[in-house]
C-alpha cells in the first residue's frame, strides 16, 4: 500500500476508534455523511453546528486530521462553528497564500486581538502583539538575542550544560542500563538553557537528583489549553473560564505556579547581580537586565509576560525539536552513520583524556556540517514546534488560491500539512529524508524559501532563531 494511502487510513482508524468510544451515535451520522457526499474528506457541514461537530470529534489528533482534510481539499478550506459563535476558519497550508499572508499582504494579518486574548499570560509581550508597538519591542528583543555578549553567553551556558549535567546523565543511565523518556530530559535540558541566560541563575531542572519539573509541566498547559482555545469559539472557553472547569481550571492553576516561579527566580537574579560590579558589567549579566534598566519595560505584568514567552519561544521549540531528532535516529541508524562519517574528521583532531571519555563538538566546529543541518531541517519539516499559525483579516482580502476572506475572518495554517503534501514535497513527502536537502553534488544545501518551509515563520515577524 502507499505510505500516504497508508497514513490516511491510520488517521481515519485513529478517529473512528475515538468516536466509537465517545460518541456512538455521532459517529454513524458522520460515517454516512463522509460516505454519501463526501469523498473529498471534506469535514462534514452539518445543518446549525456546521463542521464544528467533527473539529470536537477529532481534537484529539487535530493536526493529522487537518493533514488529511487539506489533502484532500486542495490545500485550502472554509470552516463554520454554530450561528452566534462567529467562527469563520479559513484553514491552509498553501504556499502561494502563506507567502501573500506572511509577506506580500502582511499588515492586512495581524495575530489580532482573539490571539491576544487566548496567550492573555502573555498580554503585551511580542508574542501576543501587532503594529507599531511589534516593531519596537521585535527590534529591542533581537538586538538583546544578537549581541556578541549574549551570544557568548549562551553558547557557554550551552556548553556547561551539556558537559556538566547532560553527558554525565546520559552515561550514568547506559552504565546502569536504565531506561529514561527523552522527551523530559530534553525539556529539562532546555528548561535550564532557556532560563540560564534569561535570569542569570540556573533553575537546575536537569541536575542529578532530577527535582521535581512541576513549572515545566505548568508551560505545557499554558500551551496545551491555547491550543483548546484556539481550536474552540471564544464564548465556549470564555464561559468554562468564568465557570473555573476542564482546561481553564488547568490553566489558573498553572499561570499561578508560573507566577511563582518567576518571583522566585527575580528574588535569585537580585542577589546574583548584587554580587557583580559596575553597569557596564551588569548589561552582559543576563537577558532581563537590558530590559529592567529600561523605562519602557519597568512594569511588573509586562516583565512576567515577556519572560514566559521568552521561555515558550526558547524551551519548547528546541526542546521538541531535540525530542524529535533523537526520535528519527533511533528509527534510521544508516541516518546515524552518515552523521557519525561527517563527524569523524572533526573527532580525530581532539584528543580525548582517556579512550572511552566522551568528545565535545563545539559550536564553530559544527555549524558548518551539511547533513547535520539537513537532519535539524528533515525534522522541523515533519515536526515543526509551532505546528500552526493564527491570523486575522484585517480588511476584505482574495487569496492567490482564488478564496475571498471576510473582514474578520479567522486564518489557520498548518505548518503540520505543509510538510506532508504531495504537491509541496513530491511523492515521498511522509518519508523521514535528510538528503531532500542536499543539492546534486551532495555538499551544499538546497535553497527552500521560508513560505515553504514556514518552521521559522516567515516575512518580518520571522523567528530571530532562523537558521536557514
Ligand atoms: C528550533 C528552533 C526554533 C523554531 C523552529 C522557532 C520558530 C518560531 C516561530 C514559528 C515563530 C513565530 C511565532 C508566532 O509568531 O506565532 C518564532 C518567533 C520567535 N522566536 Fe523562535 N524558534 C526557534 C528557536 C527560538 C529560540 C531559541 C529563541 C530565543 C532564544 C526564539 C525566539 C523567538 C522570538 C523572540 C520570537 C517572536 C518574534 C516575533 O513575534 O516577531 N526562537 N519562532
Amino acid at each position: 500500500m502507499h505510505t500516504r494511502d497508508h497514513n490516511v487510513n491510520r488517521v481515519l482508524a485513529a478517529r473512528d476508534a475515538h468516536l466509537h468510544s465517545t460518541l456512538p451515535l455521532y459517529y454513524l451520522c458522520l460515517r454516512a455523511g463522509y460516505r454519501s457526499n463526501n469523498p473529498a474528506v471534506l469535514p462534514t457541514n452539518w445543518p446549525t453546528l456546521h463542521m464544528f461537530p467533527s473539529f470536537v470529534a477529532n481534537l484529539h489528533n487535530l493536526h493529522d486530521y487537518f493533514a488529511l482534510v487539506l489533502a484532500g481539499s486542495g490545500h485550502n478550506f472554509r470552516a463554520h462553528g454554530p450561528p452566534g459563535t462567529g467562527m469563520r476558519l479559513f484553514v491552509t497550508c498553501d504556499p502561494a497564500n502563506i507567502r501573500h499572508i506572511f509577506t506580500t499582504n502582511y499588515t492586512n494579518f495581524p495575530k489580532g486581538a482573539e490571539f491576544a486574548a487566548i496567550f492573555d499570560i502573555m498580554g503585551g509581550s511580542l508574542f501576543t502583539i501587532d503594529g507599531e508597538l511589534c516593531r519596537q519591542q521585535r527590534a529591542k528583543v533581537k538586538g538583546v538575542l544578537s549581541s556578541p555578549w549574549m551570544v557568548a553567553r549562551i553558547a557557554a551556558c550551552c556548553r556547561d550544560k551539556v558537559e556538566n549535567n547532560l553527558l554525565p546523565l546520559f552515561t550514568n543511565m547506559e552504565s546502569i542500563g536504565t531506561p529514561f523518556d527523552m522527551q523530559e530530559m530534553m525539556s529539562r535540558f532546555m528548561f535550564d538553557l532557556g532560563a540560564t541566560p534569561l535570569f542569570g541563575v540556573d533553575p537546575g531542572l536537569l541536575s542529578s537528583d532530577m527535582p521535581p519539573m512541576d513549572v515545566a509541566v505548568a508551560m505545557d498547559t499554558v500551551m496545551e489549553a491555547g491550543f483548546f482555545r484556539h481550536v474552540v469559539p471564544a464564548s465556549c472557553w470564555k464561559l468554562m473560564r468564568r465557570l473555573n472547569i476542564g482546561p481553564e481550571r488547568k490553566l489558573r492553576v498553572a499561570h499561578t505556579m508560573l507566577r511563582g516561579f518567576i518571583v522566585d527566580m527575580m528574588e535569585r537574579r537580585k542577589i546574583n547581580t548584587c554580587h557583580i560590579g559596575n553597569d557596564e558589567e551588569q548589561e552582559g549579566v543576563d537577558i532581563m537586565s537590558p530590559f529592567l534598566n529600561d523605562p519602557d519595560y519597568a512594569n511588573d505584568e509586562l516583565a512576567h509576560a515577556m519572560i514566559i514567552g521568552y521561555m515558550l519561544a526558547a524551551r519548547d521549540t528546541v526542546g521538541t525539536t531535540l525530542t524529535w531528532i533523537f526520535y528519527n535516529l533511533a528509527q534510521n541508524p544508516n541516518i546515524v552513520s552518515i552523521i557519525r562519517n561527517e563527524l569523524s574528521p572533526i573527532a580525530s583532531t581532539k584528543v580525548a583524556a582517556r579512550a572511552d571519555a566522551m568528545v565535545i563538538f563545539e559550536q564553530n566546529e559544527t555549524k558548518y556540517l551539511v547533513y547535520l543541518k539537513a537532519v535539524l531541517y528533515e525534522t522541523l519539516r515533519l515536526y515543526p514546534p509551532a505546528p500552526f499559525e493564527r491570523k486575522t483579516v484585517a480588511a476584505d482580502d482574495i487569496m492567490p488560491s482564488g478564496h475571498e476572506l471576510g473582514t474578520g475572518d479567522t486564518i489557520l495554517i498548518s505548518l503540520h500539512s505543509m510538510g506532508r503534501m504531495e504537491g509541496i514535497w513530491g511523492k515521498d513527502c511522509l518519508n523521514y529524508n535528510p538528503d531532500r536537502w542536499l543539492s546534486e553534488d551532495g555538499n551544499k544545501l538546497r535553497y527552500v524559501p521560508s513560505h515553504k518551509f514556514l518552521a521559522f515563520n516567515s516575512g518580518p515577524r520571522m523567528s530571530p532563531y532562523e537558521v536557514c
